[in-house]
């Protein structure tokens, strides 16, 4: 049966170039096929109760470059298990059924599910059940596998690189320690490309537990040779060897706090004036960059394409430069981590970051004005003087 009108939605904790995919599933489709566009309010949520409206050009008119979502997005919306109250209790509902119903009224062909890895499980459940779908990967974590980029990431990344930048100038007029905490749940890539692109001194990534006493040497160290501040990167899932991550509600699955814990034990622990800045959902919110618009406008045509290729149960995917699809089955197997063998990993390490799992640090890796430092300080003890006898 050829397709003539497909539903869209976004779900899961939004992040920028949500709006630019909603705008290039609605001309392509409108443009390319003449296919009716169905926006589906809040997630999954919209169909189960009733909020769903046509998508035309009047409504993705300037909203290339806004933040957010104008469907509106939950990350609490699934509905196999649905929260609903039952005599006063809240019990899980399983009220796919339901929605299924509701797809096929609104006479929906096909489903474009933008999402995270939570809403993609969520879409696999649903192709088990018949409907047919193709899938978009979003988050700010870059956390999906089988895509080396999902958008909203690299705005992310921008926002807190800037940040990092900011806090540089302040550490270093107050002789600081300054502690980012970034999101990224259990991945570290918003921690350790933001930390490099910002040249920080340690970053702390969930893939690699630390040790505070490389860590405090690194601060240590680097105040001897006049290096009075430092900047530490710390993910919010980041954990010491043998700790546990901090949480801020852990029923709710809400990471957040380890950036507080790191700074009080590295103020213990070498007597520096710390602080801590939560960048939170600052990394979410607003315009996408300019990669974010073009990555989320070639996903959006790309599922648009799937959809009239009835390659259904596909997501679209960024591998090197080039626009491709795996099956959303594969891609949430399990979530992409930092590799910590890594090209990235090892090139923060060949310039002087500190991950916490070193045996011990070796102050030859510091950075370069204080290694002329250091050099200037060994010329003056003597230890460079060439007439020098050795003992
Ligand atoms: O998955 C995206 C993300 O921003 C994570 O980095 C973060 O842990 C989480 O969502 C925060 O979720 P919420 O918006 O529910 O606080």
């Amino acid at each position: 049966m050829p397709v003539k009108r497909i539903g869209i939605s976004t779900g899961g904790g939004d992040c920028a170039g949500l709006n630019a995919v909603i705008r290039a599933v609605v001309l392509t489709a409108l443009n390319q096929f003449q296919w009716e566009v169905i926006g589906i309010e809040d997630g999954y949520d919209g169909l189960l109760n009733d909020h769903c409206r046509r998508l035309d050009y009047k409504d993705v008119r300037g909203i290339l470059s806004l933040g957010g979502t104008i469907l509106g997005t939950t990350n609490r919306g699934n509905p196999f298990r649905y929260p609903t109250k039952v005599n006063d209790h809240v019990v899980m509902v399983d009220r796919s059924d339901e929605l299924i119903q509701k797809i096929h009224s609104l006479g929906l062909d096909a489903l474009v599910v933008i999402g995270g890895d939570g809403s993609l499980r969520i879409a696999l459940e649903l192709i088990a059940k018949g409907v047919k779908l193709v899938g978009v990967p979003k988050t700010i974590d870059n956390d999906i596998e089988g895509t080396d980029m999902t958008f909203g990431f690299d705005t992310a990344l921008s926002i807190a690189t800037d940040a990092i930048d900011r806090l540089h100038t302040t550490a270093e007029s107050h002789h600081r320690v300054m502690i980012v905490e970034v999101m990224g749940r259990t991945a570290g890539w918003i921690a350790l490309h933001a930390g490099l692109a910002g040249s920080a001194h340690a970053i702390l990534i969930p893939e690699i537990p630390f040790r505070y006493e490389p860590i405090c040497d690194m601060i240590l160290a680097r105040t001897k040779y006049g290096r009075r501040f430092s900047i530490i990167v710390v993910a919010e899932g980041a954990m010491p060897l043998g700790g546990e991550a901090v949480y801020r509600d852990k029923i709710a699955n809400r990471l957040g706090g380890i950036g507080q814990v790191v700074a009080d034990e590295i103020a213990n622990r070498t007597g520096k004036e710390t602080r801590v800045t939560v960048l939170g959902h600052i990394q979410r919110g607003g315009s996408p960059t300019a990669f974010d618009r073009l990555l989320a406008t070639r996903f959006g045509a790309a599922a648009v394409h799937l959809i009239a290729r009835e390659q259904f149960g596909q997501m679209v995917a960024l591998q090197g430069s080039r626009l491709t699809h795996l099956p959303i089955a594969k891609a949430v197997e399990r979530l992409k981590l930092v590799p910590v063998d890594g090209e990235l990993a090892q090139t923060a390490r060949d310039t002087g970051v500190v991950f916490g799992d070193e045996a011990v640090f070796d102050e030859t890796m510091l950075d370069a004005t204080s290694q002329a430092r250091r050099a200037h300080d060994l010329r003056d003890s003597g230890a460079f003087d060439t007439n020098r006898q050795n003992p």
